[in-house]
């Protein structure tokens, strides 16, 4: 599932022009509590959300992790199970 509003070309996901994505997961271990991922991809030092998609159409997707453990988040706004990866980034040209 890709986040990101409809592109100007039909067909094209807006990430690939003019966001930043990251070809892999973003793995870490994760403290409980809650968090909100960054789905518009602009930010391109963490994957948690800044504010920065303000005016965009973009939203981040809130999560709440009830205890700590390693999360592979989705570093490239196409998982089909947002914030977690999902592999879609091994498929992605
Ligand atoms: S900064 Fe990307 S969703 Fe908020």
């Amino acid at each position: 599932m890709c986040l990101i509003p409809p592109a100007s070309q039909p067909g094209e996901c807006s990430h690939a022009r003019t966001h930043h994505r990251s070809k892999i997961a973003l793995r870490s271990a994760t403290a409980a509590g809650t968090y909100a991922w960054c789905a518009c991809g602009v930010r391109k030092i963490s994957r948690f959300c800044d504010g920065t998609h303000k005016g965009s159409g973009f939203a981040p997707v809130r999560v709440t992790i009830a205890e700590a453990k390693a999360i592979a988040w989705c570093g490239c706004k196409h998982t089909k199970n947002p914030p977690y990866c999902d592999g879609t980034h091994g498929t992605l040209t």
